[in-house]
């Protein structure tokens, strides 16, 4: 275990968000198709998960429908990966859910992020269903997890 601190940040923590996620993901993207996004939808939680006070990853979500929450992005810079800081935050995102009252988190992802697929699976999320992103022109899994069901391992 990383021991990673997870904490819940709000929108002025969104700038440290932005750096992390293009230090992350390719494409970059700016901090306005951030703000845009989470602006419009309900209940918004920002992650970040620190090592010894350093931000090392994030997680931002939002309400998809009334009782399903969505896990938008994830992501832990590479040095790193493989201590458990991203289950820390998908633990932490569902203990928050379930306080929510939310009964199901979605997320959806790409068969590329391999590691994703493996560490979702690890959590207990069942593949739900499939669809085309026409913009990336590739397959989009859809995982979904019930927050009320402990780990069948
Ligand atoms: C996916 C990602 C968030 C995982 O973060 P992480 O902190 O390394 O994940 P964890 O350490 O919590 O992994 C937990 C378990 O998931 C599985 N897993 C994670 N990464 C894996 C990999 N590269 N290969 C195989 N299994 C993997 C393993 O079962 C792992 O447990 P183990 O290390 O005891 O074997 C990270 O690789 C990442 O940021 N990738 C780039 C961004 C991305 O693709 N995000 C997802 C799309 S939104």
């Amino acid at each position: 275990m990383a021991n990673a601190e997870i904490v819940p940040v709000g929108i002025n923590d969104l700038p440290l968000i932005v750096e992390l996620y293009n230090e992350i993901f390719r494409p970059g993207r700016e901090y306005a198709f951030f703000t845009h996004r989470l602006g419009t939808q309900r209940n918004p939680l920002l992650l970040l998960a620190t090592v010894q006070k350093r931000p090392v990853g994030f997680a931002l979500g939002y309400e998809l429908k009334q009782n399903t929450f969505y896990c938008w992005y994830i992501g832990v810079l590479a040095d790193f990966r493989r201590a458990g800081v991203a289950s820390q935050m998908m633990e932490a995102m569902t203990a928050w859910a379930r306080d929510q009252d939310y009964q199901t988190i979605r997320f959806e992802c790409y068969n590329r992020h391999r590691p994703m697929l493996h560490l979702a699976i690890r959590q207990n999320y069942n593949v739900v269903g499939i669809r085309y992103d026409a913009d990336a022109e590739d397959n989009l899994i859809i995982l979904e997890q019930n927050v009320n069901e402990e780990a069948a391992d």
